[in-house]
């Protein structure tokens, strides 16, 4: 079975979607966020103390790590901001897009401050939607709308839409 990459903006559910998708698709799940903070400790560090282009060739690294069959891979929002990401998940398996809107966003993200990306103005947070939006949209093989889903409904959706060659 081929790998499942799960994209989206910030607060879209990637890293609970993937979890109920791991058991619903009988994939192991690696989360790129999850593995950077193994590997290289907490984000908001990271970005404080390296900054975000270290942090990129961070997030690279582990996507090329990651087995090419048999995974569910929930990756950080910022993915797409580099091509060689693009080409990694689109030569290696699926890609699902969970479209959330940015007022669903803001409701379930609020002052979170863990993210320092969406430490910044309202208006520096949805220009970063706005400008991520179309590239989440072209990059994907499948888009998923979560508004108001949970996370359990979301997978059980695109376990239904998966091709016949992914399932
Ligand atoms: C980021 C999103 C975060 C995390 C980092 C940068 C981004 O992941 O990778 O804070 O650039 O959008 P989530 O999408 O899981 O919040």
């Amino acid at each position: 079975m081929k790998t499942l990459y799960l994209i989206g903006f910030m607060g879209s559910g990637k890293s609970t979607v993937g979890d109920w998708l791991k058991q619903k698709s009988a994939r192991f799940h690696l989360d790129t966020d999850q593995m950077i903070v193994d590997q290289y400790g907490e984000i908001a560090s990271i970005f404080k103390a390296e900054g975000e282009s270290v942090f990129r060739s961070y997030e690279t690294e582990m996507l090329a790590r990651v087995p090419e069959r048999n995974y569910v891979i929930s990756t950080g929002g910022g993915i797409v901001e580099r091509k060689e990401n693009h080409m990694l998940m689109k030569n290696n398996g699926l890609i699902i897009f969970l479209d959330t809107s940015f007022a669903e966003v803001l409701t379930r993200l609020g002052e979170d401050v863990s993210r320092p990306l969406w430490g910044q103005a309202d208006h520096a947070r949805y220009n970063l939607y706005k400008r991520r939006y179309p590239v989440y949209r072209s990059l994907a093989d499948m888009t998923v709308h979560t508004d108001q889903k949970t996370p359990d409904i979301i997978a059980a959706d695109i376990m239904e839409r998966l091709p016949q060659s992914y399932v």
